[in-house]
């Protein structure tokens, strides 16, 4: 049992085999977070020992200083003066919330999240502690899950107003841990657009620390993720304490420390442009936060996270299974194509192997640049004679599947849609619209809007017969008022936007469970947990340069597994950077995402389509080994200025791949070695070569790599474990 609640000590303890989380309920009624860490075997006194002072009999809310004990969901109003979980207006214009714990339950089966994504349930208990504040009849239902076989608690809140009036929600987290010291470093993921999940890390120090997200996106520029590492954590050991978002919208993971040096975490929608008016009687969902504990370090961290999203977050068909490898032509061609240069194109795809062709933006209305016709989600018939039907019977008599690129949640200003319906589109009267692209935004919390979307969503998915569907969304929201919201309401707006996304991807998997979604913006824009509970391939980056690859995966993997990386090969020199890089380094670099080309193939000599044609069957051959396979990285690849490697190995330990870049030919250079990960120490593994190593002399020792020439060259080297 993974929940265990003492009412002789008021303790829940909710754990598995590795990950231990106490709260205790202080004079029966506030939540104190006493505990977070390596699994502790039985509720000591050492345990609870700084609560100590903090008796039942002692306890008083009104005389003791809640602003310095640990706690679970502070408010505002109780004599805590740090920042609270939860922050509401009430009718009266008072804003104190004294929340105590009513009642609460514990769970077999995990609920699922009242129209938001979340992680599925198996071999989880879950904890629901309801508290009310009995001034204004409020009530929060706190959710946390404990997994068996995932070092993850999944927490969320529910507000319920069971008052007579509308309250307003100003501030609403997803969860909240206090630290009682801030002996930490803050990492966290920050970038731009195609230099998307730098790592920084950062002293924590008194005051506020985090990143956020104001653009209605998760974004380039931040990910909702946060990671508090002990000092000296390393990427093999170390305490972690990492929070992750399962949403995609505006988000906000903050670290405060205050004057006694406590720090505290929270995570959650960000406040900025968000309010929610809560009728009476009704409720509002947090979206689902992940707390990851690890003892070994960033890399048990990010095992941690690969595993939740791989087994509990993407769901459906492609979860688990090979993803077709695919040509995409928008490297190829751009917006200038007509249905015979696709053809040619998609020929010599099948010739090399390829398996789904994707079509990407230009495909509709009178769209030839990138400035008209979002919305028009018709076919352009000069460009495709005989539509979108016609056109995928051709891919298909050729033996590939189709797949489409969309844009749904935009509109062109010059577009039939936007004519038809301007008031679709998220703007303020008066003011001018800002574009950005040459686009707006459609309010994607109308339900007319999302109608309108499936409609012509699903009626092309049908006609086209299609496999695939690329989901992009290439620019951030900033005016948004929408015309169905009374002027109260609108801070209610970037919520409903992207709870109006989910419910049209939820609705379009529901009619096409088969359908394999990989959503991009601009890029990697909004990678989180919430897309790849839909999507379980995001389109990395718009960077194609798979030098600079090299590090937005890496950035990427602190978080997210590798299959979940959209990764293709493009032609040299690079679209975006000029850069020239072999076609070997090309491919071993894409084959650690989910696979792909994106280049003109019809203009590659004999030799490279040879070469490519290899490089297909051995990502087939090796795909469960890159998909579904443990994850290392060997080096840091955001600073390495020699070589950069990383590792794979399958869940057995029975193979291993590993796979190096070389960034800078050295003349006269030292050995050049990597220590391997996640292999069975005493066991005998043989490489490609023939050559035997044992798994312990590979972890410590490491493995001396033949000498390397030449920019950007690389090596991929299996083992086998021997009998
Ligand atoms: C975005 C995407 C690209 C491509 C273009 C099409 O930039 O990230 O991959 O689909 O849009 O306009």
């Amino acid at each position: 049992m993974p929940i265990l609640f003492c009412e002789k000590t008021n303790v829940f303890h909710l754990f598995n085999d590795r990950v231990s989380y106490i709260i205790r309920l202080a004079a029966g009624k506030y939540p104190l977070h006493v505990y977070w860490g390596k699994r502790v075997r039985a509720i000591r006194d050492d345990v609870l020992s700084r609560l100590t002072s903090y008796t039942d009999e002692t306890f008083s809310l009104h005389e003791l200083p809640l602003d310095v004990l640990p706690q679970e969901c502070p408010t505002f109003g109780t004599g805590d003066l740090r920042p609270g979980m939860l922050h509401i207006r009430h009718a009266d214009g008072t804003h104190a919330l004294d929340l105590q714990v009513v009642s609460h339950r514990i769970l077999t089966e995990k609920p699922p999240l009242s129209g938001l994504p979340s992680a599925r349930g198996e071999q989880s208990q879950t904890l629901l502690l309801t508290l009310r504040d009995a001034y204004s009849g409020i009530s929060v239902e706190l959710a946390y899950t404990i997994y068996d076989d995932i070092d993850i608690i999944a927490r969320s809140a529910k507000i319920i107003n069971n008052g007579t009036s509308p309250i307003v929600l100003q501030e609403a987290m997803s969860a909240c841990v206090d630290f009682e010291q801030a002996d930490f470093s803050l990492l966290t993921l920050s970038g731009a657009w195609t230099r998307e999940r730098g790592e920084f890390v950062r002293l924590l120090v008194p005051g506020h620390q985090g990143v956020s997200s104001e653009r209605g996106a998760s974004g380039h520029q931040t990910s909702p993720f946060m990671a508090l590492l002990a000092p000296n954590t390393t990427e093999a050991s170390g305490d972690v304490y990492a929070f992750a978002l399962c949403y995609s919208g505006s988000f906000t993971a903050d670290v405060s420390v205050d004057s006694f040096g406590m720090a505290r975490a929270q995570i959650g929608i960000n406040p900025f442009n968000f309010s929610w008016t809560l009728d009476a009687g009704s409720a509002f969902q947090t979206p689902e936060a992940y707390l990851c504990y690890s003892a070994d370090g960033l890399d048990g961290m990010s095992r941690q996270f690969h595993a939740l999203v791989h087994r509990r977050i993407t769901t459906g068909k492609f979860a688990s299974s090979r993803r077709p490898i695919l040509v995409n032509n928008w490297e190829a061609t751009y917006f200038d194509f007509n249905e015979e240069k696709l053809l040619s194109l998609a020929r010599c795809a099948k010739d090399t192997g390829i398996e789904l062709f994707v079509l990407d933006d230009g495909w509709f209305g009178e769209r030839n640049d990138d400035t008209t016709s979002l919305g028009d989600w018709f076919v352009n018939r000069q460009k495709l004679p005989d539509g979108l039907a016609g056109f995928g019977a051709k891919l298909r008599a050729l033996g590939l599947q189709f797949g489409l690129w969309f844009e749904p949640e935009m509109v062109s200003p010059i577009s039939c849609l936007m004519e038809q319906h301007p008031d679709w589109c998220l703007h303020i009267p008066g003011r001018e619209n800002v574009t950005s692209r040459s686009q707006c935004v459609l309010d994607m919390g109308l339900s007319a809007v999302q109608e309108y979307l499936f409609e012509r969503m699903s009626g092309l998915i049908r006609e086209a017969k299609l496999a695939y569907i690329k989901w992009d969304m290439n620019r951030s929201i900033t005016n948004a008022r929408s015309m169905a919201l009374p002027p109260h309401r609108q801070g209610e707006v970037w919520h409903r936007y992207i709870l109006g996304v989910y419910a049209l991807l939820e609705r379009l998997l529901n009619a096409f469970p088969q359908l394999l979604i990989e959503s991009c913006a601009s890029g990697g824009g909004r990678y989180d947990a919430g897309m790849l509970y839909y999507s379980p391939q995001v389109w990395a980056s718009d960077n194609t340069d798979a030098v600079d690859r090299l590090k937005i995966q890496y950035g990427n993997s602190f978080g997210f597994p590798m299959k979940t990386m959209g990764s293709h090969v493009s032609v040299c020199p690079n679209h975006q950077t000029g850069r020239t890089a072999p076609l070997e380094t090309r491919a071993l670099t894409a084959m650690c995402g989910s696979f792909g080309y994106e280049m003109d193939l019809t203009q590659l000599s004999d030799a490279e389509k040879k070469q490519i044609k290899a490089q297909i069957e051995l990502f087939k051959h090796q795909w469960q080994l890159h998909q579904l396979g443990e994850y290392h990285r060997l080096t840091d690849a955001q600073n390495d200025r020699w070589f950069t490697a990383w590792q794979v190995v399958s869940e057995d330990k029975s193979v291993a791949l590993v796979q190096l870049v070389l960034l800078a030919p050295r003349a006269n250079a030292p050995v050049l070695s990597v220590r391997l990960r996640g292999l069975q120490e005493d066991a005998v593994y043989e490489d490609d070569g023939g050559t035997r190593y044992t798994g312990a002399a590979l972890m410590k020792a490491g493995l001396a790599l033949p000498p390397m020439r030449g920019d950007y060259s690389s090596i991929q080297i299996e083992f086998q474990r021997l009998l």
